[in-house]
């Protein structure tokens, strides 16, 4: 198997995380979260969204955790703006690189962000434009690129043909989301083979949602198709509100023990990691079960009963 001797995670947990949870984390709970995530050695971290707050009452308070968060210097901090009211706010507030989405599936467009898709594209079009002149990276992400809760399985040209379109804005960076956590790496294999035709693999990241546990498989599949950027949630956390049966994102410290095994550097320790996660866990009120947490978790529990059950 051939593969990268880097790759680079991006943490999207205080927003695709938080953006699903039933209890709103106070301001400066998600504050020190961010600060400890920005001690584990991330390179990124896209800390809110400027959506509506009514469609996302979890992430009311973007602008304030924008603007108070102390910033680490070798840190990308990124926000998802749907629109040009989005773009303002976040420029107003000093965000480092912006996200725009959309999603290849019509009917997910339309209940996640109020338009079809070729009512998106002008809109995303004078956003990217704009966040360019403010010379801000701009990041794209397409949902839904291998099935659709609402219309079942999207083709890979349905995603080509999005991508060519936010490529042409210019958007510098694809994610490509599994929004419902379905695929398969033979569908991933089917998708980045398309992809991979037209553009280079330095243009995508993967965005695996991990509904069904096949997040891990689908990752190595995309690793040894040269992908080499992975989004992914402290503790499993996240989800798309806007699409039924839409689980957290792959953990990332379960993607850093995979990655970190095969050999694959990050930058990125796992000790800090786990403190984050169970700091996060506490504020929920939930306990977070990803497989990393679980063995911690036990470990911890065998240290206080004496016993040692490290493997
Ligand atoms: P809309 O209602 O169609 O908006 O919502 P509108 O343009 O008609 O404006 C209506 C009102 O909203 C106006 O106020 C605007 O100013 C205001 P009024 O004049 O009536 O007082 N408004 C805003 N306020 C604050 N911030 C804004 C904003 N825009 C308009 N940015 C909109 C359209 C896109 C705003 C709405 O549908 C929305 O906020 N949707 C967000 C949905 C969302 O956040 N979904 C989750 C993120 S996507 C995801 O999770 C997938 C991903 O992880 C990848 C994957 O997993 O596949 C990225
Ligand atoms: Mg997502």
């Amino acid at each position: 198997m051939k593969l990268p001797g880097f790759a680079e995670i991006k943490e999207v947990g205080p927003r695709d995380g938080l953006q699903n949870e039933p209890v709103k984390i106070n301001t400066e709970d998600k504050i020190e979260w961010i600060h400890m995530l920005g001690k584990t050695g991330l390179s990124y971290i896209e800390v809110t969204s400027f959506v509506h707050p009514k469609w996302i009452p979890q992430l009311s308070d973007a602008l304030e955790v924008l603007r108070e968060l102390k910033k680490e210097k070798d840190i990308t901090y990124a926000a998802l703006v749907p629109n040009m009211r989005g773009l303002e706010r976040a420029l107003g507030a000093g965000i480092d690189e912006v996200s725009v989405f959309m999603s290849a599936s019509e009917t997910h467009n339309k209940r996640n962000i109020n338009k079809t898709i070729a009512e998106t594209f002008p809109v995303l079009n004078e956003v990217v434009k704009e966040a360019v002149l403010e010379k801000k990276r701009v990041r794209g992400y397409v949902s839904t690129v291998i099935a659709c809760p609402y219309e079942g399985k999207i083709s890979p040209d349905q995603v080509l043909m999005v991508t060519e379109r936010l490529l042409d804005m210019g958007v510098s960076e694809i994610s490509l989301g599994d929004t419902i956590g379905v695929g398969v790496p033979t569908q991933v294999e089917a998708l980045l083979e398309q992809l991979l035709k037209r553009y280079p693999a330095e243009l995508f990241a993967m965005h695996f949602h991990d509904t069904r546990g096949t997040a891990l498989a689908n990752i190595v599949k995309s690793l040894e198709m040269g992908i080499t950027k992975f989004d992914s949630s402290l503790g499993g956390l996240g989800g798309c509100p806007y699409a039924k049966g839409a689980s957290g994102n792959v953990a990332t410290e379960d993607l850093l023990y995979l990655l970190t095994e095969m050999g694959i550097e990050t930058g990125i320790n796992m000790e800090p990691l786990l403190e984050a996660a169970f700091y996060i866990e506490n504020k929920l009120g939930r306990k977070l079960h990803t497989r990393q947490l679980d063995i911690a978790r036990n470990e911890k529990e065998a240290v206080k009963n004496g016993k040692s059950c490290s493997i």
